[in-house]
């Protein structure tokens, strides 16, 4: 690490450029604490899109009018800035979609789907987000072929020893979350997907929780397929983004059909443009891909290094205040290298629900619920637990406004 890297965030130059961390409400200002649902967009980025609406506006691909050339260049160019951002080999490896889920939805389809059969083996792991869980059990079910999960043990981690178990010849496809975004676990996404690979399959990494958070480079973990979201990376909602290695997508059918991904079109049938397009038919998300591309700038100005030393500092800290509580339980791994910015708890004789309620009551939002995570849920026996997730505009001193707010539930309910 660099020692630039070294150096933390200016923590309180990054909070003005976020001007609704300044909204009240009941005279109390906002303690943001729910990054792992959307993060917060800076002015900049809102500045970008804003600048495309007011001076490029206008369809991509399509017209040879200048503003429609403007924005064609923007679309193209944050293909080559995601791309590069993600150590990807060029924009025909990144195809622009509405999130994550659209992203896995998008393999399932044309690739699982098409390629999938009885006796194939699905791994998945047991805290897999439902976007990926949902979708190739659904799959399954129609191909025929089976779901098999890696356990999670008891201090929240993968039991590897399991997935080299479970990974075997029948494999098709190993699909894993790179980071939790209930236990907040950090995955060695790169071994499983060097098991995968021992045993012909392929691998996906939903790294929805990862890419805003680290440093990530697909090459380096080797993975068929990475998907993210734009809008918890400090980018826009509507836009994600799906990896994959080039010489799978020029072979896959594309997910949806319709303009703008087309070769050649006659009555009878209809042949495939270059990837990326081939599989973004219709207006894509213009404005978006330009905010995607702010944000990436933004996030690289700070350094993703110090954007990781600080979540894993706040984290750290979430994780020990909330231990020394003593009647908190806490799911996941202790602070440190293999926790991401994030922690979920109970508070004993709470439910998940009433405690973030009175957290609002004092401003503070964190979420309640399954995370979207529900046999994972059931796994640790609860039906919800309380998610406090961290981003770069986030102090202690806002964990400590959580903990503080801990007596109210305790009075009320406990
Ligand atoms: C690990 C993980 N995967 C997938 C998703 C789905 O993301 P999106 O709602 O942007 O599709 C989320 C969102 O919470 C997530 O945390």
């Amino acid at each position: 690490m660099s020692q630039q890297n070294l150096e933390s965030l200016d923590v309180e130059a990054i909070r003005e450029e976020f001007p609704i961390l300044e909204r009240e409400f009941d005279g109390q200002q906002v303690v943001y604490l729910d990054n792992a649902a959307t993060t917060q967009t800076p002015d900049p980025v809102v500045d970008a899109m804003s600048d495309y609406y007011r001076e490029s506006n206008a369809n991509v691909h399509r017209g040879i009018h200048h503003l429609s050339q403007e924005a064609s260049i923007a679309y193209e160019e944050a293909h080559d800035r995601v791309a590069e951002f993600i150590g990807a080999d060029g924009r025909e490896e990144i195809v622009f979609t509405k999130n994550t889920t659209e992203s896995e939805n998008l393999i399932a389809y044309s690739w699982g789907l098409n390629e999938l059969g009885p006796g194939d083996e699905i791994v998945l792991t047991e805290m897999e987000h439902h976007a990926s869980l949902v979708t190739w059990q659904q799959i399954a079910k129609r191909t025929g072929a089976n779901v098999e999960y890696i356990r999670v043990d008891e201090t929240g981690r993968l039991d590897m020893d399991h997935a080299r178990d479970l990974i075997g010849d029948d494999t098709a496809l190993v699909s894993a979350v790179h980071v939790s975004n209930t236990l907040g676990t950090v995955n060695p996404v790169g071994e499983l997907t060097a098991l995968a690979h021992e045993h012909g399959a392929l691998s996906f990494i939903d790294g929805a929780q990862a890419v805003p958070n680290r440093p990530v480079d697909v090459s380096e973990i080797d993975a068929d397929f990475y998907a993210f979201s734009g809008h918890k990376m400090a980018g826009p909602t509507g836009i994600g983004v799906l990896y994959g290695k080039q010489s799978l997508l020029e072979e896959l059918e594309p997910y949806l059909y319709g303009g703008g991904m087309i070769r050649k079109v006659t009555f009878e049938d209809s042949t495939w443009g270059e990837l990326p397009w081939k599989f973004e038919p219709g207006t894509p998300p213009i404005a978006e891909a330009v905010g995607l591309h702010a944000a990436i700038d933004w996030l690289e100005d700070l350094g993703m290094e110090r954007v990781q030393a600080h979540e894993e500092e706040l984290a750290a800290y979430a994780y020990d205040q909330l231990a020394a509580e003593g009647d908190v339980e806490i799911y996941g791994p202790e602070g440190g290298a293999d926790r991401g910015g994030l922690v979920s708890f109970n508070l004993d004789g709470v439910h998940a629900h009433d405690l973030t309620s009175i957290l609002n009551d004092h401003t503070v939002a964190v979420r309640a619920g399954d995370h979207c995570t529900q046999p994972l849920h059931d796994k640790l026996g609860v039906p919800a637990s309380t998610r406090a997730s961290f981003y770069v505009y986030n102090t202690r001193e806002e964990i400590d406004k959580l903990i503080d707010a801990l007596d109210d539930a305790r009075a009320l309910f406990a």
